[in-house]
């Protein structure tokens, strides 16, 4: 698979966008809020901002905007799409997919599969690897978004770790941006966090959950040989957790490299985006992969990214999945010869930069009672949730 993405079996990512809230609580505030030493969170758990949604703002709307992003970005008609699922584990309905909504605010044509796949944070990946079997058969361009907002409660242990935002990724053959393909899976029946119907917050078993997850990561890198020379993005919960992850995986396929060093080299810049938005579930690998690409492009020079090639011979990554429950696989990306052109038309990095800063008050009214607050227009969302009437959820565009 490692070539020019010039031949039809090539099928992959051709674009991917993301689109997160525009406005968010800085976790110093929240630990202090909490009573717990702001360290724990800035530097154990590893989070700096936590991104949260207005209350027009739900997993529809996120998944929208992400879904227009990518569309545009790679000058793709909605009408050209004949696939779309969307990977959701915080959909306001039990059985109204959330996708039939996205698939109306983005007027795609009606000649398209639409559905919603939930399995924990694993699900979009699912949709993703779907979508890459039906594009290989069908040749037709497949849209796969990822939308979540992340919520375990006022004080949960969890709390630390919320977040909101969605990922799109355009599937297609001969992919501008890069090949994608499955190289391993694990699957466990564990009870590690999940979702009562009855319930409003997750139930959670912190340390365990973190076990399944260091277990799975292991199980899907064990008896490969591993190119030490790749990015390695991961499902990120919390940074924390994937630092330690990597040691061990580090370990794996060689003792003598040190794992901090190799962590700064190959995983730190999918990290980045995770660290200011927090877990958005579904779509969080995703947005490794965004955050990977916009900033490992700034720090490549001209030369390096007018070719296929970037820094220190990097042209692949690995990219881990997992969903609580549970189910992880391991995919190989290679970047394609264009893939920093694509990677150009990102603005994730932009927008986290003129994000509104809420107050700890702003952010509980927002989050937990969904009332708006002074600021009650996000500035480049394209969509909004109006209210229900008549039991139906109804959705604006903003023009
Ligand atoms: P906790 O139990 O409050 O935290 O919550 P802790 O006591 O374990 O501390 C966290 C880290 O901070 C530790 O580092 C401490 O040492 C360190 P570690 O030992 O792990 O290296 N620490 C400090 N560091 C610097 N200065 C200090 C300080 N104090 C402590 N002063 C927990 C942690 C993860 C349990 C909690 O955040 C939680 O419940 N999170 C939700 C569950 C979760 O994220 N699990 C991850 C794996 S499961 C998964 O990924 C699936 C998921 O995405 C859902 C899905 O699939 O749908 C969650």
């Amino acid at each position: 698979m490692r070539g020019e993405c010039s031949s039809t079996n090539i099928v992959g990512l051709d674009h991917v966008a993301a689109y997160v809230p525009n406005q968010y609580l800085p976790m110093e505030d929240l630990a202090r809020a909490r009573g717990v030493e702001p360290s724990k969170y800035l530097v154990g758990i590893g989070i700096k901002e936590m991104a949260v949604p207005s209350q027009e703002e739900d997993v529809v709307v996120l998944g929208a905007n992400a879904g227009r992003d990518v569309l545009e970005e790679a000058g793709i008609s909605p009408k050209d799409v004949g696939l779309l699922i969307v990977g959701t584990e915080s959909a306001e309905d039990k059985s109204k997919p959330t996708a039939t909504h996205i698939h109306d605010l983005l007027g795609i044509s009606s000649n398209c599969r639409v559905y919603d796949v939930i399995h924990a944070c694993i699900g979009a990946t699912y949709g993703v690897l779907t979508a890459i079997d039906w594009v290989r058969g069908s040749g037709k361009y497949a849209l796969v978004i990822a939308s979540d907002i992340a919520k375990y409660g006022i004080g949960a242990p969890g709390e630390a770790t919320q977040g909101a935002g969605a990922v799109a990724m355009l599937i297609s053959r001969n992919p501008r941006l890069m090949a994608l393909e499955e190289i391993g899976a694990f699957s466990k029946n564990v009870y590690d966090f999940w979702k009562p119907l009855d319930r409003d917050f997750p139930i959670v078993k912190g340390v365990y959950s973190a076990e399944c997850y260091t277990e799975a990561v292991l199980k899907c890198f064990s008896g490969r040989k591993i190119d030490r020379n790749a990015a390695f993005l991961y499902h990120t919960p919390y940074p924390g957790i994937v630092k330690q992850a990597h040691a061990k995986v580090v370990k794996m396929f060689d003792e003598h490299v040190d794992p901090q060093q190799h962590y700064k080299n190959r995983v730190a810049s999918s990290i980045l985006y995770a660290s200011r938005v927090g877990n958005i579930y579904t779509g969080s690998l995703w947005l490794s992969l965004v955050s990977f690409l916009e900033n490992h492009l700034a720090s490549a020079t001209e030369s390096e990214v007018s070719d296929r090639g970037t820094e220190e011979g990097l042209v692949g990554c690995y990219m881990f999945s997992y969903g609580s429950g549970c189910g992880a696989v391991l995919m190989r990306g290679e970047l394609s010869r264009t893939w920093a052109i694509m990677a150009q038309k990102l603005k994730v990095g932009e927008r986290l930069g003129k994000r509104v800063k809420l107050s700890i008050e702003e952010y509980e009214r927002l989050m937990y009672s969904r009332e708006a607050v002074r600021w009650n227009q996000p500035t480049y969302s394209h969509f909004k949730f109006e209210g229900v009437r008549d039991n139906e959820r109804v959705y604006a565009r903003i023009d």
